[in-house]
């Protein structure tokens, strides 16, 4: 095994979903946009549609999304659930910044022809973010920061679109937190046995 790989791998091992996060950083936000350019330029998109998009917000643009969040869950919970929601809610309000992934379905237009896959193309959207969200995440992590991922979509879109003027055909799929981990790491959690999770066909 090379000295990358198992850098690689030990840095997707080590990030974990971190909830306790203060409204500071541990890396200056040109480094924050550096980490977030070079993963649009590394990562990899269903027939090269690099269709991903990436929106940072920081200070009050941060604070604001968890406003935002806020007013659209309110109608759907009440009582002891809402007290719940409202507490974590304003832990996201209280952390450092949110970056919004996206995907853009532009780049799929000129693929239309391609009949036998096109059904496929929302799925691969969803790939294509994920392999993004995890490269932003654990890169983040290895600058000390911690990070959660978070769907309050579609619940905000409309206003996370007028508030931001997003372009209307980029879908929302996934909030990341981030900031400074307060107190202890949460340990890594328990994994499943290897046995049924993968065979060798030789
Ligand atoms: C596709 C996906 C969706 C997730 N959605 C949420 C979410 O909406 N809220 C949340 O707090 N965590 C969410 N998580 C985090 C998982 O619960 C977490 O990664 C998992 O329990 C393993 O813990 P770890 O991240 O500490 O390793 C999501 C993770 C993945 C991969």
């Amino acid at each position: 095994m090379s000295a990358t790989t198992n850098t690689l791998i030990s840095a997707v091992a080590d990030r974990r979903s971190v909830y306790a996060l203060s409204n500071e950083s541990t890396i200056s936000d040109a480094r924050l946009e550096e980490i977030v350019q070079k993963v649009l330029l590394a990562a990899p998109s269903a027939f090269n549609t690099q269709s991903t998009r990436i929106v940072i917000l920081l200070g009050n643009n941060h604070r604001k999304l968890w406003d935002i969040a806020k007013t659209a869950v309110a109608p759907h919970v009440s009582g002891e659930q809402a007290k719940a929601t409202n507490a974590k809610l304003d832990a996201f309000q209280g952390a450092y910044a949110s970056i919004l992934f996206f995907e853009d379905p532009s780049p799929y237009e000129p693929l239309a022809g391609f009949k036998m896959y096109a059904d496929k193309f929302g799925g691969w959207r969803e790939q294509t973010s994920g392999m993004h969200q995890l490269l932003v995440w654990t890169a983040l992590e290895a600058e000390g920061l911690g990070a959660n991922v978070q769907h309050y979509n579609p619940l905000i879109d409309e206003e996370v679109r007028k508030t931001w003027n997003i372009n209307p055909k980029w879908q929302l799929l996934a909030q990341l937190v981030i900031g400074k981990p307060v107190g202890d790491l949460p340990l890594p959690k328990d994994k499943k046995s290897l046995e049924d999770r993968y065979r060798v066909i030789a």
